[in-house]
């Protein structure tokens, strides 16, 4: 399918699912290949008569949207975020959990293929825990996507996904099999991976962390990603964090969230 043709579709149909355009703008190749594909299983013979197609079937649009989810994501993604987030984040909201409880609880949706959340274990084990003997974390990771969580429950990993991770950290929580790298399954422990649309299903429990990066502010439209905000207030603990793209605005107008102090740049926010 040519660029124009597709583009041209993208923007008419995006809106209608809730999606930006913007966001998909760069990523575009990944989801042009995809309505591609789906255009020619239904032998149709273009965007023009799949328009159509939706059209008389709406039940084409939910398989439309599972083509949508761009799962790029590597380790340590945006090195000076994870800098901030173990240097000084996990151990305030440490201090404030550890107070009280015996478990710090962090959520990371849209996890992908479990870079993420696996990063976070590490900063975590290897890092601010020291501090904080009595204290575990846990993670509750999901993903709409079956199919990278079954990568991230394998969590054995190609070395471009690693290029950002520290090579001490490398070195001491993968083992290395031909051409992957393997996390040792000590760091994969406390993580739980889940199946979860972030726009249908919330967890029941509260988290002192959540990370909503490169997904919900970047490609759902304002109305959508209000309603996600509102209902992530729902489970994020007074004094805790919540981490967005550090190229991610919140929708204009927010409350109850404040840049973390000397993190203004980062996406990171914290929650009166
Ligand atoms: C671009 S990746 C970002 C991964 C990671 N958060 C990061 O920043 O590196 C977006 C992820 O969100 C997932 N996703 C897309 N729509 C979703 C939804 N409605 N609910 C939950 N996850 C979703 C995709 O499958 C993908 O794995």
């Amino acid at each position: 399918m040519q660029d124009v043709e597709c583009v041209e579709f993208l923007q008419w149909a995006l809106p209608r699912l809730h999606r930006r355009w913007p966001g998909f703008r760069k990523v575009r190749r990944t989801a042009c290949k995809r309505v591609s594909r789906r255009i020619q299983e239904l032998k149709l013979s273009g965007t023009r008569t799949y328009r159509e197609f939706l059209g008389r079937n709406p039940g084409e649009w939910s398989i439309l949207d599972s083509l949508l989810p761009i799962t790029i994501s590597s380790f340590y993604r945006d090195k000076a975020v994870f800098d901030f987030l173990g240097q000084t984040v996990l151990g305030e909201i440490a201090a404030n959990a550890a107070a009280r409880e015996d478990t710090l609880r962090a959520w990371s949706i849209g996890c992908a293929s479990g870079e993420e959340p696996y990063t976070l274990m590490l900063a975590w084990r290897l890092g601010a825990q020291a501090s904080f003997p009595g204290l575990d974390l846990r993670i509750l990771a999901t993903d709409v996507d079956a199919t990278v969580l079954d990568r991230a429950r394998a969590a054995c990993y190609s070395i471009s996904s690693l290029g950002q991770l520290p090579a001490t950290w490398r070195e001491q929580a993968f083992t290395r099999d031909t051409d992957r790298y393997c996390l040792r399954a000590e760091f994969r422990t406390g993580i739980d991976f889940c199946l979860q649309d972030i726009r249908l299903a919330l967890p029941p429990e509260m988290f002192h962390l959540i990370l909503c990066r490169n997904l919900v502010f970047t490609y759902f439209d304002e109305s959508t990603q209000r309603q996600i905000l509102e209902r992530l207030f729902t489970r994020l603990l007074s004094g805790g964090a919540l981490i967005i793209g550090h190229r991610e605005v919140l929708p204009p107008g927010t409350t109850g969230l404040a840049p973390w102090p000397g993190a203004e740049r980062l996406g990171i926010y914290a929650r009166g």
